[in-house]
């Protein structure tokens, strides 16, 4: 088994900080930065925009997972590439062409993934999975940090596992929300390749370690 994938979200950093956020992860065995941008219209919350991801960018050894909770994700294909973006996340609720917006993302040289509500059930993706680089299961409604785990999310990823090798795809299945080493076990076990965690990483007492335990659940 390999190691799983740790995505540390920077929205529960102390902004205050952001320099030496930025470097703790740096220094860690996190393998992306998760970086939640959200417009205050598809979630009931407003976090950072591009000057704050510009900075991120550049300060940033990790290369940034980016979760758009925003409407009309397509018309920032270009502005996110060039914030150094790795991987462009977009709601499957918030794109009307989801098709079109996954071909657009990949031709601005980005991994494309598409996240899901947790009201949203996986078959949803049946006619795209093909397309997509990674699926985001959301496991807590988006919008805040250090929400409670919904639990119907491991038996989602289950069933996403079930549909990836049915199609014969290698997306990565990727859990963000509530996750700690108890919900992150259950997940893996179920099929997660990738664990996003904000409360659980940067209100540790030991970010570095709790980073570690969580890459080799
Ligand atoms: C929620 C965000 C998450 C959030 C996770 O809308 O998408 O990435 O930061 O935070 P925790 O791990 O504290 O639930
Ligand atoms: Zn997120």
């Amino acid at each position: 088994m390999s190691d799983v994938i740790v995505s540390p979200s920077l929205l529960s950093a102390d902004f205050g900080r952001l320099n030496e956020e930025i470097d703790l992860i740096n220094e860690s065995d996190a393998d992306w930065l998760h970086i939640d941008v959200m417009d205050g219209v598809f979630v009931p919350n407003i976090s950072f925009g591009f000057p704050v991801l510009e900075f991120v960018k550049r300060r940033s050894v990790k290369p940034l997972d980016v979760h758009l909770m925003i409407v009309e994700p397509q018309k920032f294909i270009t502005e996110v590439k060039e914030s150094g973006a790795y991987i462009m996340n977009v709601h499957y609720e918030a794109c009307l062409h989801l098709h079109r917006t996954i071909q657009e993302i990949k031709k601005a040289g980005m991994k494309a993934g598409v996240t899901l509500n947790p009201h949203t059930p996986v078959c949803m993706l049946e006619d795209i999975i093909q397309e997509l680089d990674l699926v985001l299961i959301m496991s807590v409604n988006p919008g805040f940090g250090g929400q409670k785990f919904i639990e119907h999310s491991v038996e989602k990823v289950s069933k996403l596992r079930n549909l990836l090798e049915r199609k014969n795809s290698h997306a990565y299945i990727e859990v963000d929300g509530g996750i700690n080493l108890e919900t992150g076990r259950r997940l893996v076990d179920a099929g997660a390749d990738a664990l996003v965690a904000g409360n659980f990483v940067f209100r540790s007492s030991d970010p570095l370690e709790t980073i570690s335990s969580l890459k080799s659940l």
